[in-house]
C-alpha cells in the first residue's frame, strides 16, 4: 500500500484544533482510497520558543526535508513572542528554504455559504509569489531609538523569481478558463513593477492561448469586490498577493474558508499546506474555529500528492456539509460539530 509521510506542525492558537480536525478527515479519506498517511508531529510553536529560545531546532529544516508534505496549523502568539520573531523563525524559513515559491489560494463561495457581495458566481485562483519581493527580509535599522533613526527594507525581484511565478500562473490559467490577471503597481513603482510587467509581456508570447491582462493593485482590489466573476487566475507579488488574498477570503465568506498551498513546483523539497487565518488568539480556547479552511488545504495536499480522487472526495464532503448549513456562519457551530459532519459526509 502506498504510504505518505506527513510532517504535522499544529503551531499556535487555533492551529492545534484545526490540524487535529483536518488530520482526522484526511486519515479517513486515505483509508477509503487505499493509501496510508503516516504523521510525525512537531511541537514547534511560540510555546516551544519560550522553552528553548528558538521556534524550531537548528536542524528543523533538514528534519522536514525528507517528508512528502507539511500540514501546518498556524504560527504566532504575539502576547508572548513578537510576530517578527515567530514568523521569521518558522513559517517564512520553511517557505524560503523549500523554495515554495507558489502560494496558491482559491477564492470561491462554497455551497450554502453567503458572502458579503452581490456577486456569487466567482471562482478566483490567486497565485502569490512566496519567496522574495517585498518580504525578502533585506534591510536594517541604524541609529535605533534616536531622532536620526533610519529603517530600510528593500524589495528584491529577480528575473528567476518573477519568471517562475508568472510561468506557474500562466500554466494554471491554461488548465482553467484561460484568463490571467497580472497585478503590479507599475505606475508608481517604476523599477520592480515595470520589470514584472515586462516579464509578463515577454512570457505571454509563449502562451497565446492565455488571455493576460495587467492591472494595478488598487484597481484589482476594487475589481475583486465589484466584478469578481470577471477574474480567473490572479498573480501578484508577495505583499500584493498577501493583501489580495485576505480580500479574497472576505469575499468568500471569511477567513474560515480560506485555504492555501505553498508549492515547490519542481518537487525537489516538500510543499506545505496551511489555512490563511492564522492562530486567532481571541477565539483560541473557545472551540468555535472553523476547520474547513484547514481541511480544504488538506484537499490541496491530496491533490498535490497525486491522490485526486481522495482530494475530490474531501471537497465533496466539505460542500455537502456547507450545503446543509453547517459551518457556514462564523462562530455558530462548534469545531467538533463541523468535524463530525465532515467525517460523516465522507
Ligand atoms: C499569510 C500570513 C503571513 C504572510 C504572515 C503571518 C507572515 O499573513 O500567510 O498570508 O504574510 O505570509
Ligand atoms: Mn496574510
Amino acid at each position: 500500500m502506498k504510504s505518505y509521510r506527513i510532517a504535522l506542525i499544529p503551531g499556535d492558537g487555533i492551529g492545534r484544533d484545526m490540524t487535529a480536525a483536518a488530520w482526522s478527515v484526511l486519515q479517513k479519506a486515505a483509508k477509503a482510497h487505499g493509501f496510508a498517511f503516516e504523521a510525525t508531529e512537531f511541537p514547534w510553536s511560540c510555546a516551544f520558543y519560550k522553552e528553548t529560545g528558538a521556534m524550531m531546532p537548528a536542524d528543523g529544516i533538514e528534519t522536514l526535508r525528507s517528508f512528502d508534505a507539511i500540514l501546518l496549523g498556524a504560527v504566532g502568539w504575539p502576547a508572548e513572542v513578537p510576530d517578527s520573531v515567530s514568523l521569521h523563525g518558522l513559517l517564512l524559513p520553511i517557505r524560503k528554504s523549500f523554495v515554495q515559491y507558489a502560494n496558491i489560494r482559491p477564492h470561491r463561495l462554497l455551497a450554502g455559504v453567503e458572502g458579503p457581495l452581490k456577486a456569487t458566481a466567482f471562482d478566483i485562483l490567486c497565485i502569490r509569489e512566496n519567496t522574495e519581493g517585498e518580504y525578502s527580509g533585506a534591510g536594517g535599522r541604524i541609529h535605533q531609538g534616536t531622532a536620526d533613526e533610519v529603517a530600510v527594507e528593500t524589495s528584491i525581484f529577480t528575473r528567476k523569481g518573477v519568471e517562475r511565478i508568472l510561468r506557474f500562473a500562466f500554466e494554471q490559467a491554461r488548465s482553467r478558463r484561460g484568463k490571467l490577471a497580472s497585478v503590479t503597481k507599475s505606475n508608481a513603482q517604476k523599477y520592480s513593477m515595470v520589470f514584472w510587467d515586462d516579464v509578463t509581456r515577454q512570457l505571454s508570447a509563449e502562451y497565446p492561448d492565455v488571455e493576460v491582462t495587467s492591472y494595478h493593485i488598487d484597481a484589482m482590489a476594487a475589481r475583486m469586490v465589484m466584478a469578481p466573476e470577471t477574474l480567473d487566475v490572479v498573480v501578484a507579488s508577495n505583499l500584493f498577493g498577501d493583501i489580495l488574498t485576505d480580500l479574497g477570503a472576505a469575499i468568500q465568506g471569511g477567513l474560515g474558508f480560506a485555504a492555501s498551498a505553498n508549492i515547490n513546483p519542481e518537487r525537489n523539497a516538500p510543499s506545505m499546506f496551511e489555512p490563511v487565518h492564522g492562530s486567532a488568539p481571541d477565539i483560541a480556547h473557545l472551540g468555535i474555529a472553523n476547520p474547513i479552511a484547514t481541511v480544504w488545504s488538506g484537499a490541496m495536499m491530496l491533490d498535490h500528492l497525486g491522490e485526486k480522487d481522495a482530494a475530490n472526495a474531501v471537497m465533496t464532503a466539505i460542500e455537502a456539509v456547507t450545503a446543509n448549513g453547517i459551518g457556514t456562519v462564523p462562530g455558530r457551530d462548534r469545531t467538533d460539530t463541523i468535524t463530525a459532519a465532515l467525517l460523516a459526509a465522507l
